[in-house]
């Protein structure tokens, strides 16, 4: 089955991923692991390559990994090379991923053994979404890593986003420059700031409104997930900061011109936008303690699986790592509880306990796989060895 929506080419719904595997990748030598379209458990201690396995999943639908932008870093020390191949079963076929880096060179991307022109053209089709510690940056970093977060979800549902985005960001370095230099020449024209200020509105605009509309139906499916984890226990809001919300671009620059010039750059604009967290009515990153952070995280990343599933048509896959670090055993529970319903599709979940996450699923009608890591092995823990242990 292929469907077409606002011009993404979009594979069925219900494929996952059945088999992995890599060579040279990290600490791993060689592997292969095949998978439950259901639930996937990676146990294991510290350091041994747990999210070593997901990020090569990762690999498979970004091009790329989610923790070291710099590929070759990925390659086994001292390795020539690294390989990572996934089958993932679609409803009428399978389907082959390839990618495979050697050191000084390009990368190789490849779907039915096609080689890529262009990595973009395979970004979106195989939807996915991480939940990991690195999350974190959201709350604890700067604005951009905000931004970033919202930026990332409407691109995958409207193809001209990035391009107004892209083009406001370079409008807004013209006009820097220009600012810049009407300091240095001591000489300032208002028709040429004009010439920038026109577009940088144009632009500006849009993307806020799209910002906006956005955050709006996000918001609600944010709550829904939170108040889930949480029992109800306490009560998040996110707000949409921006120059914007009250006042037209134009007005914003007109305002903002003498201390725009004072200070050579740009200080209003969609470029300053932000999310402010809150926990029943107070700053997140201040009043919010270690395990409603991580349940504030995580719901923002649920519903920003929601939404990329609905968008698509197709159920991302969802990697879960580290779960258990810092949520107590009712929230994870109760997360275990929402990601291993019919609302979500294929699971990935690391952790350190060998069977705590096994023992939630025994018993339900949920199908599941267990692979015990060791020092870049994966090797699969049977149903019955399970219950030999926890006998
Ligand atoms: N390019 C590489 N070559 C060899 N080993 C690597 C490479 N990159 C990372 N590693 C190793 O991979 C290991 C980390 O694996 P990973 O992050 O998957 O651990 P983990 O099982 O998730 O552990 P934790 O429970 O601490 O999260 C480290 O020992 C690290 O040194
Ligand atoms: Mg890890």
């Amino acid at each position: 089955m292929r469907t077409e929506i606002n011009g993404f080419d979009l594979l069925n719904p219900e494929m996952y991923l059945k088999k992995l595997s890599i060579l040279n990748f990290k600490n791993y030598t060689e592997a292969e692991l095949e998978f439950s379209p259901q639930v996937n458990c990676l146990t294991g201690n510290n350091g041994e390559g747990k999210t070593n396995v997901l990020d090569a999943i990762h690999y498979l639908s970004f091009c790329k990994s989610f923790f070291n932008s710099i590929d070759s870093q990925n390659i086994l020390h001292d390795s020539p090379f690294f390989l990572i191949q996934g089958t993932y079963n679609g409803e009428d076929k399978e389907e082959e991923i390839y990618c495979g880096l050697k050191r000084n060179q390009k990368k190789q991307f490849k779907r039915n053994k096609k080689e890529y022109q262009r990595l973009a053209d395979h970004i979106g089709l195989f939807p996915l979404v991480m939940i990991s510690p690195a999350d974190s940056e959201l709350i604890t970093e700067g604005s951009e890593s905000r931004r970033r977060f919202i930026d990332s979800v409407i691109a995958q549902f409207d193809r001209n986003y990035l391009e107004d985005l892209i083009a406001y960001n370079k409008v807004l370095s013209h006009r820097n420059a220009l600012l810049k230099q009407f300091a240095d020449s001591r000489k300032f024209d208002i028709e040429s700031l004009e010439i920038w200020d026109i577009q940088l509105i144009e632009y500006g605009t849009k993307v806020h409104e799209k910002r906006s509309n956005f955050i709006n139906k996000f918001i609600p499916i944010f709550q829904k997930y939170y108040e889930l984890i949480s029992g109800g226990k306490e009560q998040v809001g996110i707000n949409y900061i921006s120059h914007l919300n009250e006042n037209t671009f134009s007005e914003v620059l007109i305002k903002a011109l003498s201390r725009d010039r004072a200070i050579e750059y740009t200080t209003v604009g969609i470029h300053k936008d932000d999310l402010e967290f809150t926990i029943n009515g107070y700053p997140l990153k201040k009043f919010a303690s270690q395990g409603q952070q991580k349940s504030f995280l995580i719901a923002l990343k649920l519903a920003q699986f929601e939404f990329i599933k609905n968008i698509k048509n197709s159920t991302p896959i969802l990697l879960l790592d580290d779960i258990y670090d810092k949520l107590d055993d009712l929230r994870v529970k109760q997360l275990m509880n929402i990601v291993a319903s019919d609302n979500f599709g294929q699971l990935f979940i690391t952790d350190t306990h060998p069977t705590r996450l096994a023992s939630i699923f025994t018993g339900s009608e949920t199908d599941f796989k267990l692979y015990h890591i060791k020092e870049g092995n994966a090797e699969e823990v049977t149903k019955n060895q399970l219950s030999e242990a926890s006998n």
